[in-house]
């Protein structure tokens, strides 16, 4: 895989996450109680792999192509920014959920509003990393900024939709894979 088709199935991959924890948010609207460790596997994978490997891959990648175009620049500013607003909030939700887990009492409403500010915050930043930030790039990188790119970026391995799943997943692999073959 090359790290544009790299970066474009990370994008993939989320937006599948996102798509869970979205109905995660419509169930805890509705009174209902949803399967909590589930969800916390989800957002402990988007702050282990998105906060961890998939954002700074792409600060690597902003780094390699600053001071090429002024629209490129403001957009990877903006992107940039955005990644370290999704680790505080990302941060508070994992707390959050962490109490849950340990049967502390905390407001379910409160919770959810947190939920659903989360999944909207990384929602906007995926489009605009789709419909902005890549199509930007694309016009500007040439096939010597890929071959470079591919000597700089080591890959990481994706714990849940690489080759090995690690096992603090398996439930939401398996909700993956029956969400596939119900659709
Ligand atoms: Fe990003
Ligand atoms: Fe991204």
């Amino acid at each position: 895989m090359t790290i544009l088709e790299q970066l474009r199935q990370d994008h993939i991959n989320m937006w599948r996450l996102l798509g869970i924890l979205k109905q995660k948010v419509s169930k805890l609207r509705d009174g209902e109680h949803p399967n909590f460790g589930l969800l916390d596997e989800a957002v402990d994978y988007m702050r282990n792999y998105a906060d961890e490997y998939h954002h700074p891959w792409e600060n690597k990648l902003f780094v390699h192509f600053a001071g090429r175009d002024a629209v490129l620049d403001k957009v990877m500013a903006c992107c940039e920014a955005q990644h370290h607003e999704m680790l505080k909030s990302g941060a508070e939700l994992a707390e959050a959920l962490d109490c849950i887990l340990h049967d502390a009492v905390i407001p379910m409403d409160k919770f959810t509003d947190r939920l659903e500010q989360f999944v909207l915050q990384q929602s906007e930043h995926l489009k605009l990393e789709d419909e902005t930030l890549m199509p930007t790039l694309l016009g500007i990188a040439t096939t010597v900024d890929w071959q470079e790119l591919e000597l700089e970026l080591s890959r990481p391995d994706d714990p849940l939709f690489g080759e090995t799943q690690s096992t603090r997943y398996s439930t939401l692999y398996q909700q993956l894979l029956s969400a596939e073959t119900e659709s």
